[in-house]
């Protein structure tokens, strides 16, 4: 069977090492949020390990725009653009992810409707972390008590809406049967054209029309 390139190496890398570094800050920063569990702390490490991971979470991203930053752009652009079509997905995904006929959706681009708006809760809270946690942690010392709660609680709000959707992110992108070729896209960069065209059609038109 033909397979088409869903992803590129270079994106797959990038995404994994996103995983591991949001897994290291997610239970990390469990430990401080909890702090009356402290002890489980890892006796002062989480902070530690915190900060390291938090370097890795944007350091990757930042390298992988200025290498590529046409890419990068078109991607943003992506999780930005909505039209009509995705409207109608919208409508028809809750009776299609319970086993609904494939043609009540309308045609897909690179990403669909679900996928955009994770893309779209990722940027948004990773940038939410960024500002907040920059600020904790440079400048504790030199801005008013209630700015720095302000931050804190505006980090947990962004840990609890970007956690609540990874855990769905997880369950559609890893498990759903419906999903059948996006854990292997994001691992080999391929997928079927088969898959491409029923999950992607208007991607897939349009990539073979510029070919
Ligand atoms: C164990 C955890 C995770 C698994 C199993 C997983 C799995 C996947 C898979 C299979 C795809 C491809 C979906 C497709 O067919 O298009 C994908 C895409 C994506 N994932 Fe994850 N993911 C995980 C964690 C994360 C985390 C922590 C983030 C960000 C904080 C993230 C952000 C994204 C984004 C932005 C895309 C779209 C990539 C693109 O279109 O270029 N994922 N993920």
């Amino acid at each position: 069977m033909q397979d088409v390139e869903r992803f590129r190496k270079r994106a797959i890398f990038q995404h994994w090492w996103i995983v591991a570094c949001s897994l290291l800050l997610g239970l990390t920063g469990l430990f401080l949020f909890l702090s009356w569990v402290s002890p489980a702390a890892w006796w002062g490490w989480s902070r530690l390990v915190h900060r390291i991971a938090a370097v890795g979470f944007v350091g990757i991203p930042v390298i992988y725009f200025l290498l590529n930053p046409k890419s990068t752009w078109e991607w943003v652009k992506e999780a930005f653009t909505w039209n009509t079509d995705d409207l109608g997905w919208l409508q028809a995904a809750p009776s299609y992810y319970f086993g609904g006929p494939e043609e009540d959706m309308p045609p897909q681009d690179r990403s669909n409707t679900g996928q955009k708006l994770w893309m779209l809760v990722a940027i948004v809270t990773g940038v939410v972390f960024v500002i907040t946690g920059f600020i904790m942690w440079f400048f504790k010392g030199s801005v008013a008590p209630g700015v720095l709660q302000a931050m804190v609680l505006i980090h947990d709000i962004a840990f609890i809406a970007g956690g609540t959707m990874l855990l769905v992110h997880i369950a559609l992108a890893a498990f759903h049967p419906r999903m059948s070729e996006a854990l292997r896209s994001m691992t080999t960069g391929k997928a079927t054209v088969d898959y491409v065209k029923s999950h992607h059609g208007k991607w897939y038109e349009r990539v073979t029309a510029e070919k």
